[in-house]
């Protein structure tokens, strides 16, 4: 399944679908967009719309099952999807690293890519806030790494089809990104268990942000380069507030931003919105990069996309047979 995340054991593979949800493996294998081969979907009028094949290429006109993916039930029920499913590789490692900072995990992307190729199959971080609430809440978690002050924290995850030769690559990556000062500290899952202990933090975070306190919540596109200034800048802005607590799909460029405090407050929402918005859009960034506009987002659409595109948007929205308003 070239499709896993933190959901995984309790979501559904239309709802998947239908929101086009991104997960741990976009880096190695891309969207929905490019996996689902065809599907199944119903209209509000109850018209079966059959586009369900499984040929990799189709050029018969328009294809029309990418409107179902990532349009969120908008335009119709997605119920029965075909999907492009790679052989299951027998070599995985898994690493949990240490940077010092941003720029250190942004580089350490670059060298990934470079290095490790076609074998690398995640690139995730967080930050220090981030580690702080999941060890603070989640059960059982524990700091893969000797006590230390970490800024940041990456997992990576390789690949591939031959362990002695992939095991090589990861090492020697390891070691000229340990030299070149990109890693301040690091350690190889010896085995299922404890790659499971270093999943368990990165897959745990929304949990913790819940059990820690409210949150808002937002999901954006931006460039790796500028992404966490944003994060800082947002820091300034709310000062004690609220903590904000940052991690992501950095292979992706996608940033999970969390601003967490004891209970809702108006007075943090003014300093957050419409400010990370704007922010985004000025960077020309997507203010939803994986989940979904949903009712709360609906109307924040314009930031990242123009008004002749949302035109067109309600257009079809209104010929599958439905009433869609973005604001
Ligand atoms: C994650 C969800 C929040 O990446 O998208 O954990
Ligand atoms: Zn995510």
């Amino acid at each position: 399944m070239p499709l896993d995340l933190g959901a995984k054991g309790s979501c559904q593979i239309g709802g998947n679908v239908s929101t086009n949800a991104g997960g741990f493996r976009l880096v190695r294998y891309g969207s929905l967009h490019g996996n689902v081969l065809g599907l199944e979907a119903v209209l509000a009028n109850g018209d079966v719309l059959d586009m369900l094949n499984s040929l990799r290429k189709n050029n018969t006109g328009y294809d029309l099952k990418h409107l179902f993916i990532g349009s969120e039930g908008s335009l119709g029920i997605v119920t029965k999807v075909s999907i492009l499913t790679p052989p299951k590789l027998s070599s995985v490692n898994l690493a949990f690293l240490a940077c010092k900072d941003f720029f250190s995990c942004q580089r350490l992307l670059q060298e990934a890519k470079r290095k490790l190729g076609e074998i690398l199959s995640v690139f995730e971080f967080l930050d220090i806030e981030a580690m702080d609430l999941a060890l603070n809440h989640l059960e059982g978690a524990r700091n893969p790494l000797p006590p230390s002050i970490h800024n940041f924290y990456v997992l990576i995850e390789t690949t591939g089809s031959n362990e002695s030769y992939d095991k090589e690559k990861l090492e020697a990556f390891l070691l000229s990104s340990m030299e070149g000062g990109l890693i301040s500290d690091g350690v190889v899952a010896q085995d299922i268990n404890q790659a499971s202990s270093f999943w368990r933090i990165r897959e745990g975070l929304p949990e913790a942000l819940n059990k820690a306190g409210v949150n808002y919540n937002y999901d954006l596109s931006l460039p790796v380069e500028k992404m966490y200034n944003l994060v800082e800048d947002m820091r300034a802005r709310l000062g004690g507030l609220a903590r904000v607590v940052a991690y992501g799909h950095l292979g992706d460029a996608n940033l999970h931003l969390d601003i967490s405090a004891p209970k809702y407050d108006d007075k943090i929402l003014a300093q957050i919105e419409p400010y990370v918005y704007e922010w985004t859009s000025k960077h020309r960034g997507s203010i939803s990069a994986e989940h979904g506009l949903g009712l709360m987002k609906a109307n924040k659409i314009f930031y990242s996309k123009s008004p002749e595109t949302v035109q067109l948007m309600t257009s079809i929205k209104k010929l599958s047979g439905g009433e869609y308003d973005f604001d």
